[in-house]
């Protein structure tokens, strides 16, 4: 999970240092990643520390996080977007996620490393889930 992370942060400086014709294609790359990202989490990872975690409300703060980063993706995904739109909405989406992702790596996976949750075998789902995922 913290590698989708970094990967996601990594594509997010391209985008920044990106001309304005490799933006579209790069921000495609994002949200698409970012979709994949938001599967494994919401499909497999969020239900399978549900139980273990001492404090759930954290994941429905999460949730609602990622509904808000869907809702920017689709804005993202439209075609014909103007270019000064485009890069209006990527850096909202970049604050949002830097946000999210802080507190998915400061609160949640920190209190999930003591929980007790089985972490090998979440990995061995998260991996398998990715490959179907692709
Ligand atoms: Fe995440
Ligand atoms: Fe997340």
């Amino acid at each position: 999970m913290i590698a989708g992370h970094r990967e996601v942060e990594a594509l997010f400086e391209q985008f920044e240092a990106a001309t304005p014709e490799r933006q579209m294609p790069l921000s495609r790359l994002i949200c698409k990643a970012l979709n994949r990202h938001i599967i494994l989490e919401n499909e497999l990872f969020y239900p399978a520390i549900r139980d273990s975690l001492d404090q759930p409300d954290l994941l429905e703060v999460a949730a609602v996080e990622h509904e808000v980063a869907a809702v920017l993706v689709r804005c993202i995904s439209e075609d014909d977007l103007p270019a000064a739109r485009l890069r209006a909405m990527m850096d909202v989406l970049r604050t949002h996620i830097a946000h999210h992702v802080e507190n998915e790596e400061r609160q949640i996976f920190r209190r999930v490393r003591t929980s007790g949750a089985n972490l090998e075998r979440i990995g061995e789902e998260l991996r398998a889930r990715a490959t179907v995922l692709g």
